[in-house]
């Protein structure tokens, strides 16, 4: 029986199998009749994704697909619809990609819920079902012959989506219509751009127009859900660029986002929501994104930090480092992993902030000017601290100390206003702001010793006074009992 077993399957498969073959292909009479007048759809039909997962005409445009009479295989009553027009044809997608669970039984793995995405999106005029949209399906993917969205062919695929994108956003007489104010020359900054450029030459991997905002969930930048919000730039860029595999021909770092993220920007806009803390983009540029080049490193940083730059700008060092071919702010401070600036910054080891150029023998002049300036800013940081623990001890005792502490925020001031003046690089200017800094200071901790010692002659007088009272009362007390005996006496 064992041995029989295949036999008689075979057997069965023998008689069986043709019938199959001749009802499919019988049955499909939508494509068989079309492709006999070899229409446009039924020509570009032959290579859609949907025909080689077995679907057909009848599954978009309803009607009775066993039929070879046009007027039963079209008829209404059989679920014709025709040609869909407008809203009609993103919904005819919709019904199976927005359909997960059809969708998953169809072996899809991709993503769903396309529909919903591009109602909610900068390309519909609303959220609602009934709202038109911009654009159907179809503009990005056609209607026949859909491609997968990475097959070379397709509208969407990483070489041709960008003109995709563009026959649109690069026309102004078109945008207009829609909103007049939406800028029109993403194109052309992207073709300047190290992804553009890469990416007009062939290559799959830089950023396309899609890769940036989606395909489907193109919302504008303010809306904070959409990919390109200063708050989500980060993780939209550091997707790729975080990524060693599609970074590997490059020979480019992968740690810009981790660094980002343990930076000063980082923290401040990731962490404290503060919106006036740089984005990958504010130092990039949006769609000429390239590494801001050594001359403009410092107008970058500087199109927040105007007075650093400023001052930086007038310095030597602005003339060395031009000389030296080394970025400006960058020199110091770092590019993605920007940190707190503090005094240690000041710091002249052979891999310290200075130390990397000045010592004894190198850059000379400025290692000696240095090493006041640090000084200087030891003896101003060092006098603050002192006068703050005394005013703490003689507050503690109950002394008034609020007008000490009050003038001694001045020196704290003209500290925070050093951390900007350093960057003259000029002893002068340094000393323009340290000096009456270190002056307040050291008045603050004299009047902060003064109200100690007033404590301790306080201490010694209500001694002293206490002392007085006792005795007082003592020889009251004496006095008392001298005349009471006396009176007892008497
Ligand atoms: C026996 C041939 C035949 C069969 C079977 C057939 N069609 Fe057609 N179909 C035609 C012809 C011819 C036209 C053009 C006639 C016209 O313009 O009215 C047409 C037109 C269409 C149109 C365009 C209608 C319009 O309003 O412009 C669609 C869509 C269509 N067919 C889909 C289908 C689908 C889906 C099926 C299967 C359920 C099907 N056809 C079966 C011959 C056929
Ligand atoms: C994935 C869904 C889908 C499938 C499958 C499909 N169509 Fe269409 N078809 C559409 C949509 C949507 C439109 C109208 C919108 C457009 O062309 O932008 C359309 C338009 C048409 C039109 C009229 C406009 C034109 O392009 O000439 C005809 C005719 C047509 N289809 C026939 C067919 C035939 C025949 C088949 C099968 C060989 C087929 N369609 C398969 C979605 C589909
Ligand atoms: C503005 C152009 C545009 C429109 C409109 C558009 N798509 Fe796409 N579609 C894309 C791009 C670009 C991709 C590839 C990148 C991606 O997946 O985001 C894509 C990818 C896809 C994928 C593959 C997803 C995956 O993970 O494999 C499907 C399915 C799809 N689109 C269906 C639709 C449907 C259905 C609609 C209409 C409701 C639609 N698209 C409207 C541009 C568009
Ligand atoms: C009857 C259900 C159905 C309808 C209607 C339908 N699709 Fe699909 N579509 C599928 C299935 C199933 C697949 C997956 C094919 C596969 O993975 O082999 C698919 C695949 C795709 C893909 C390729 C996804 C990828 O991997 O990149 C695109 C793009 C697409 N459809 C767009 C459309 C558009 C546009 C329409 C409307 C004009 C549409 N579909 C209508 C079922 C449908
Ligand atoms: C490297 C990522 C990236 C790429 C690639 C990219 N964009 Fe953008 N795009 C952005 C960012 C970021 C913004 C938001 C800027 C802001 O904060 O206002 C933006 C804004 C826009 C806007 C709103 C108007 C404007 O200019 O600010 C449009 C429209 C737009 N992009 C279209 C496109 C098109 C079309 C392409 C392809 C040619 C493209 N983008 C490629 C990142 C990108
Ligand atoms: C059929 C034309 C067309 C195509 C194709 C198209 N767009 Fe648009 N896009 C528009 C219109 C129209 C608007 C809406 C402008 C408005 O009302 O503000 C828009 C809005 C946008 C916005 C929002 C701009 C803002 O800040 O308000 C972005 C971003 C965008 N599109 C990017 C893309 C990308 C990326 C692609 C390609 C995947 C693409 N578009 C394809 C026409 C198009
Ligand atoms: C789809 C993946 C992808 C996305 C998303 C992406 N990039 Fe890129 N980017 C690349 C690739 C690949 C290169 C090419 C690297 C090269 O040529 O050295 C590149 C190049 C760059 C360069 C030039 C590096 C160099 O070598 O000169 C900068 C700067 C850059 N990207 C910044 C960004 C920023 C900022 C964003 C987000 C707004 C972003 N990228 C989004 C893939 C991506
Ligand atoms: C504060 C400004 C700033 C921010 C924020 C910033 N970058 Fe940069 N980025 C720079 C500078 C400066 C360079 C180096 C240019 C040079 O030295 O030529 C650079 C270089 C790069 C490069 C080239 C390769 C390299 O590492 O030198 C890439 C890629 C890059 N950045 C991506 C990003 C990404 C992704 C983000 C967000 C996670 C980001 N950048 C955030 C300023 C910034
Ligand atoms: C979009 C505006 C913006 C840009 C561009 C920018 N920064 Fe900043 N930066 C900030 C903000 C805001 C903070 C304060 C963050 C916080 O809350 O601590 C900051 C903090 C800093 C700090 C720490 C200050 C401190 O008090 O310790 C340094 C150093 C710094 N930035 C240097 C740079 C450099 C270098 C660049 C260029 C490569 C740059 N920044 C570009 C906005 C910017
Ligand atoms: C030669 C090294 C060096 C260069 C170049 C440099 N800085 Fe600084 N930066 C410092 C030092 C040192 C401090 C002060 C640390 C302290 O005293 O706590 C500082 C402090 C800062 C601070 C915090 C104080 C404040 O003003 O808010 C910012 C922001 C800053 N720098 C930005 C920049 C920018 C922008 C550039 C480029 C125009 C730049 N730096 C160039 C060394 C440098
Ligand atoms: C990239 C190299 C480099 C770094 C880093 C650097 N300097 Fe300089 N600096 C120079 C050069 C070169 C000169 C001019 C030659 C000389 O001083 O002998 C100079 C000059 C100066 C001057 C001006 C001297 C004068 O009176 O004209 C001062 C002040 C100075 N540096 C301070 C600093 C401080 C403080 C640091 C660290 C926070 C620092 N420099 C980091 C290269 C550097």
């Amino acid at each position: 029986m064992k041995k029989l077993l295949p036999l008689l399957t075979a057997l069965v498969m023998f008689i069986l199998l043709p019938q199959f073959g001749a009802h499919a292909q019988t049955e499909d009479q939508c494509i068989s009749c079309h492709a006999s007048m070899d229409d446009k759809p039924s020509a570009a039909f032959r290579s859609d994704v949907h025909r080689s997962a077995g679907l057909s005409c009848a599954d978009c445009h309803g009607g009775d697909r066993r039929s070879d009479d046009m007027e039963i295989a079209m008829n209404k009553n059989k679920g014709f619809v025709g040609v869909p027009k407008g809203n009609a044809i993103a919904e005819t997608c919709g019904k199976c990609h927005d359909d997960e669970e059809r969708m998953r039984k169809a072996g899809f793995k991709g993503e769903t819920g396309q529909l919903k995405a591009l109602r909610a999106s900068a390309h519909s005029f609303g959220t609602k079902a009934t709202d038109a949209l911009i654009m159907q399906c179809t503009n990005c993917h056609g209607a026949h012959g859909v491609r997968r969205h990475d097959d070379p062919e397709s509208p969407v695929s990483p070489l041709r989506v960008v003109g995709l994108c563009s026959s649109c956003h690069s026309n102004p007489d078109y945008m207009r219509r829609f909103n007049p104010a939406l800028a029109t020359d993403q194109l052309a900054k992207y073709r300047t751009s190290v992804h553009g450029m890469k990416n007009g030459a062939g290559d799959t991997r830089v950023a396309t127009c899609a890769d940036c905002h989606t395909g489907h969930s193109i919302r504008p930048a303010e809306e904070t859900t959409s990919s390109v919000n200063a708050f989500n730039i980060p993780t939209t860029c550091g997707r790729c660029h975080s990524d060693a595999d599609r970074m590997k021909p490059y020979g480019i770092p992968t740690t810009q986002l981790a660094e980002y993220k343990s930076s000063v920007h980082g923290k401040a806009l990731l962490e404290k929501h503060d919106a006036s803390a740089p984005s990958c983009n504010d130092c990039h540029g949006n769609h000429g994104a390239a590494p801001p080049n050594v001359e403009s490193i410092s107008n970058v940083c500087g199109t927040c930090h105007a007075l650093n730059a400023e001052l930086f700008r007038q310095s030597r060092h602005k003339v060395e480092f031009d000389r030296m071919g080394k970025p400006e702010c960058e020199t110091c401070h770092g590019n993605h992993g920007v940190q707190p600036a503090t005094q240690a910054m000041f710091s002249f080891d052979r891999d310290g902030v200075c130390g990397k150029c000045h010592g004894p023998d190198r850059a000379p002049v400025g290692y000696k000017t240095a090493l006041k300036m640090r000084s200087m800013l030891d003896s101003l940081v060092g006098t603050i601290a002192m006068a703050e623990r005394r005013i703490d001890e003689a507050e503690q005792k109950g002394m008034e100390v609020d007008d000490i502490r009050f003038a001694l925020r001045d020196a704290n001031q003209a500290r925070l206003q050093s951390r900007t003046a350093v960057h003259a690089f000029n002893l002068e200017e340094f000393s323009k702001v340290l000096d009456p800094g270190l002056r307040i200071a050291t008045t603050s901790l004299s009047d902060a010793n003064a109200a100690n010692e007033e404590y301790v002659y306080r201490r010694v007088g209500l001694a002293v006074v206490t002392l007085i009272i006792t005795l007082t009362i003592v020889l009251l007390f004496f006095f008392i009992r001298h005349i009471e005996k006396k009176q007892a006496a008497v």
